[in-house]
């Protein structure tokens, strides 16, 4: 059955500066830490770096040009730190300048340009000075945020802080596994609380200069029990949902950490740096939550028979990025994977989606959009017989990207009022500690020459803008 989408569900794509950029050296712009992490023996398979990754600061107004030919409404790109405040100090011009001309470009493309602030790439001079353990750093993502706002906030509408505090606090800080790969529970508890500190102080500071529409983008999570009659199982899952979920978006949108939570990870060093007032700030009000989704969990403290592929590829050890979850076990249940060894559960974004609208953005207010989405697999080129012009026939991510739009149609058909779906990702990139292994682009990369291709993943997502229908 053909099914429409609706003419103000907003469609686009997604990269962040990192991943994409390169030009790690040019401009003025310093090492971040994952330029330091990458250099650590054994962290990112193969030692990849992000020095180059996919040129786009030199390849900038090409690939604007082909958001334009795929017909793209909207593209969510990230700001560096590193560029724009080099060792976290004073702004660069040069740096600010070159974010002044992708944002022309997208307008002259009539692309809504949709730009996080945070996308993991800390000044490593600030990792030096503490990181996200110490306060200070809040007050440093401040100085950065408004110097980015002055020089383009006449033309951007839509700010958002942070991308997947999550990442940047507990697998970075806790479990090691992104830079800056330190390994300690009180860390990663201190480090997701200032990050919460600095989404707060900036959304004030973003709104007395003048900016309207403020977010965030969580990854979530849908937690399910293996066996939904075990009490134990339960437990496991309200423990996963409370430390990924339920630790950011409850102090967001209602202004505090759950009680349980607290209970289970408060003395492990969270008591100890949350200061009165602070969670006041955190709830400043927000327009936009960003919801990104890959998978549900489903949760156990008994193993599985078969374990699901881990998270980060490393040579390193790396520990759980859950405060007091260790013991929990998530189980495959024989759905389909991605080459991430995700499985493709689009139903799950479906309830998250539900969920997210009835428990915490609804009653706010706030606008729900999906920031990011996205499956990695291995494609393969083809040389189309009649044109003699390299294909890729992406089958399985043109199906992930199918089956998640028709779960966010399911949504919107239960009522719950999505504004806009950022495909992950616009191109191949730097897939963090998996290095360019995995490919999550709906435009491929060739790494050797830079070149593009739009995949048939591409094709189909210009194809439902042009049609809006699925
Ligand atoms: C989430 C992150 O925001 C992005 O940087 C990453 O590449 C994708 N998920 C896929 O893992």
């Amino acid at each position: 059955m053909q099914r429409s989408i609706p003419a103000d569900l907003i469609l686009g794509g997604a990269t962040a500066a990192y991943q994409i950029e390169g030009a790690a050296a040019e401009d003025g712009r310093r090492p971040g830490i994952w330029d330091a992490f990458a250099r650590v023996p054994g962290a990112v398979i193969d030692g990849h770096t992000g020095d180059v990754a996919c040129d786009h600061y030199h390849r900038m107004p090409d690939d604007v040009a082909l958001m334009r030919e795929l017909g793209l409404q909207t593209y969510r790109f990230s700001t560096s730190w590193a560029r724009v405040c080099p060792d976290g100090g004073a702004p660069n011009a040069k740096g600010l300048d070159f974010y002044s001309r992708l944002v022309d470009e997208l307008l002259g493309a009539d692309i809504l340009p949709w730009l996080t602030l945070y996308h993991w790439d800390l000044p490593q001079a600030l990792e030096e000075a503490g990181g996200w353990p110490a306060r200070d750093t809040a007050s440093r993502f401040v100085d950065y945020a408004l110097a980015v706002h002055e020089r383009l906030g006449d033309r951007v509408q839509n700010w958002t802080t942070l991308n997947e505090p999550w990442c940047s606090s507990f697998l970075s800080y806790t479990a090691g596994a992104h830079a800056p790969g330190r390994q300690s529970v009180a860390d990663g508890l201190a480090a997701g609380h200032h990050l919460l500190l600095a989404h707060g102080m900036a959304v004030q500071a973003l709104r007395e200069a003048g900016a309207e529409r403020l977010g965030i983008t969580l990854n979530l999570t849908v937690a399910d029990p293996v066996d939904p009659d075990s009490a134990s199982d339960r437990d496991a899952a309200r423990r996963i949902d409370e430390q990924f979920n339920r630790f950011f978006i409850d102090p967001i949108l209602r202004g505090s950490y759950p009680e349980t939570l607290l209970a289970d990870v408060g003395h492990l060093g969270l008591d100890a740096v949350v200061q009165e007032g602070d969670l006041a700030i955190i709830g400043s009000p927000i327009d936009v939550l960003g919801v990104n989704y890959y998978h549900g969990d489903a949760c156990s403290f008994e193993p599985p028979a078969e374990p699901l592929l881990q998270d980060a590829p490393t040579d390193r050890p790396v520990g759980s990025p859950y405060p007091a979850a260790d013991g929990v076990h998530m189980h495959p249940r024989g759905l389909p994977t991605t080459t991430m060894g995700w499985e493709v559960q689009p139903e799950g974004l479906t309830r998250l989606l539900r969920r997210v609208h009835e428990e915490y953005a609804g009653p706010k207010g706030v606008e729900i959009w999906v920031t990011e989405n996205g499956a990695a697999y291995d494609d393969e080129v083809v040389t189309d017989a009649a044109t003699g012009e390299a294909r890729i026939h992406d089958a399985e991510r043109v199906e992930f990207l199918r089956a998640h739009v028709g779960a966010i149609l399911d949504a919107i058909d239960a009522g719950v009022p999505v504004k806009g779906y950022m495909y992950w990702s616009l191109l191949d990139n730097y897939e963090w500690a998996w290095g360019y292994h995995k490919r999550f682009g709906i435009v491929r990369v060739d790494y050797d020459t830079q070149e593009r291709t739009v995949k048939d993943s591409g094709l189909e997502l210009a194809r439902m803008i042009r049609e809006r229908t699925l």
